[in-house]
């Protein structure tokens, strides 16, 4: 681009045709190259001075920054009419440079923005300004844009000999702010919606700063409610008197991250198990500010692990006195008929007569049918072979049957499983809550009939075993915990036994209506046998 720089306006000395013919010249020449865009600087002659008005003395550093800068440029009359524009706002207004020259900047705000730029203009005058506009672009499109407009002034104290102005395209930062503030809109709506988790925020002193949907469902309390308090409360009286509650922010706030688990307090005083996480917030400069906290209730598995710990010991120590039993029963009966047994065949060694001996060996046949028996019910209680032999639904049938003569009880039965392919210990299982609770309708129920249907449902196991008695009475006094170690299992150990295998057991009973119990065991989960 060619560098000139023209006299906008001369000093009139005598006013000569000559002269006022050669200043319409130059004045020509002079709007031409400024609409041209070839003008670095407008020189204003004013009462025995020259200027030179434009950017700062409009040396050509000043005019490639000018042309080459990012955002739209223009310098203005006190009008507001364009005197120059750079390539930017060219572009922004999507108008060949030569045609911003000389135009008002109002034509290209959009109809509804023109008294705002107006009074921007006129403010621009007296000080800097700014606005938020809607531009009207050439082809007729619309553009968000920022006006900066401030005064250009010869001295400090004079009017100002024009305005200059920055234009900034806007449409790009809104799109990425509209995006952010959706994306941000999003997040924290998810925030606020779960519900399985309290997630909350606290400030770095421990005062809660947010809630969400989790929190108050989890902790009882509404955000109008908590918010401003302080964390501790959530915690039990032994842990705030050991200020456990501060001592979790130190180390969170040392190690970035701090993991718990313990006893919390809802507002209603109830406690639950608490999974927390504490998660220190830091910005950018590495200050802190604040906390986010994510606390989940998880007493149901803390429950379900001290039920299975319970239930490991209750079963070894059931285990280990029916070793005892056993070994007990082995020693008395069993020891001492052989032992009888033993001395029996020494006095056959010894006998004088036959007739003696064949007497003798009488009782000791006695001895050995009776062994014989003991042996034959302890093995049947270690484990009812029955099972192996015939398969459960067999085997539920001709215990029912035996029960039913035995008792003198109507017993009907439904048995419904498509095949006996179910684990051995479901099986075991089965058959000894079928025993015990039959074992108790004879021994409690005082009845006359009772049913058993046996099926399966998909992925379970039904036993349910009811009779007509005189339900279950109700106990004072603590309930007997652990399995039984006489003979059957009792109610609670059949509980226990079954729970083991991932099901449960239902016992429903009316004082004179008869009761019901229903063992329900899943075969299809992990704790096959
Ligand atoms: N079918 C039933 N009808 C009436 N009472 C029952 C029945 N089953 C259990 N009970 C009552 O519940 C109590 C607990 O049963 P259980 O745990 O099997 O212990 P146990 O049979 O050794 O007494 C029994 O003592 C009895 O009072
Ligand atoms: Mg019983």
């Amino acid at each position: 681009m060619t560098r000139r720089k023209k006299r906008a306006a001369a000093r009139p000395r005598r006013t000569t045709l000559e002269e006022l013919r050669t200043r319409l010249l130059v004045a020509e020449d002079t709007l031409r190259a400024i609409r041209a865009g070839e003008v670095d600087a407008l020189v204003v002659g004013k009462a025995k001075e020259e200027r030179v008005v434009t950017l700062a003395g409009a040396e050509l550093p000043y005019k490639v920054m000018f042309d080459q800068m990012f955002e739209g440029a223009v310098t203005l009359d006190p009008d507001c009419v364009i005197a120059y524009g750079n390539r930017r706002f060219a572009d922004i207004v999507r108008t060949p440079l030569p045609r911003v020259v000389g135009v008002p900047l109002t034509r290209f705000v959009s109809t509804a923005d023109r008294a705002a730029l107006d009074a921007l203009c006129r403010e621009a005058v007296r000080r800097s300004t700014r606005g938020e506009l809607s531009f009207r672009a050439g082809d007729g499109s619309r553009v968000a844009v920022s006006v900066s407009l401030a005064p250009l002034r010869l001295k400090r104290s004079t009017n100002p000999i024009g305005l200059i102005g920055l234009i900034a395209d806007m449409t790009e930062r809104n799109r990425a702010a509209e995006l952010l503030r959706e994306s941000e809109e999003r997040f924290r709506l998810m925030l606020e919606n779960v519900r399985d988790y309290a997630i909350f925020m606290l400030d770095p002193g421990g005062h809660i700063v947010s809630w969400n949907r989790g929190a108050q469902r989890l902790k009882g309390y509404r955000a109008d409610e908590i918010l401003g308090q302080h964390f501790s409360r959530f915690y039990p009286a032994e842990d705030i008197e050991r200020a456990k509650p501060a001592h979790e922010l130190v180390i969170a706030a040392a190690e970035g991250r701090l993991e718990d688990e313990g006893w919390r307090v809802r507002k209603n005083g109830a406690r639950f198990w608490a999974n927390v996480v504490i998660t220190a917030l830091r910005d950018q400069t590495g200050t802190l500010r604040g906390f986010a906290k994510v606390t989940r209730d998880v007493t149901e598995r803390k429950r379900a692990e001290e039920l299975r710990a319970r239930l490991t010991r209750q079963l070894m120590v059931a285990q280990d006195a029916e070793r005892r039993r056993i070994a007990r029963e082995l020693h008395d009966e069993t020891g001492q008929a052989l032992t009888g047994l033993l001395v029996g065949l020494r006095t056959i060694e010894r006998s004088q007569t036959i007739e003696e001996a064949v007497e003798m060996a009488q009782q000791l046949r006695g001895v050995a049918a009776q062994s014989l028996v003991d042996v034959r019910r302890l093995a049947r209680g270690l484990h009812p072979s029955i099972l192996d032999d015939l398969g459960l639904s067999a085997a539920v049938t001709r215990y029912v049957e035996e029960f039913a003569q035995l008792h003198r009880i109507v017993v009907s039965l439904e048995v419904g499983l498509d095949s006996d392919r179910l684990p051995l210990l479901v099986q075991t299982t089965v058959y000894r809550v079928l025993q015990e609770a039959l074992t108790n309708v004879a021994k409690h129920a005082g009845g006359r009939n009772a049913s058993v249907r046996l099926a399966r449902e998909k992925a379970t196991v039904e036993l349910r075993v009811q009779d007509d008695g005189t339900g279950i009475k109700r106990r004072k006094g603590p309930r007997r915990a652990g399995l039984s170690h006489r003979q059957g299992l009792g109610l609670e150990g059949m509980r226990e036994r079954v729970a083991l295998l991932g099901g449960s057991v239902r016992v429903e009973s009316e004082p004179g209506a008869g009761t019901t119990v229903t063992a329900r065991i899943p075969v299809e989960s992990g704790a096959l046998g």
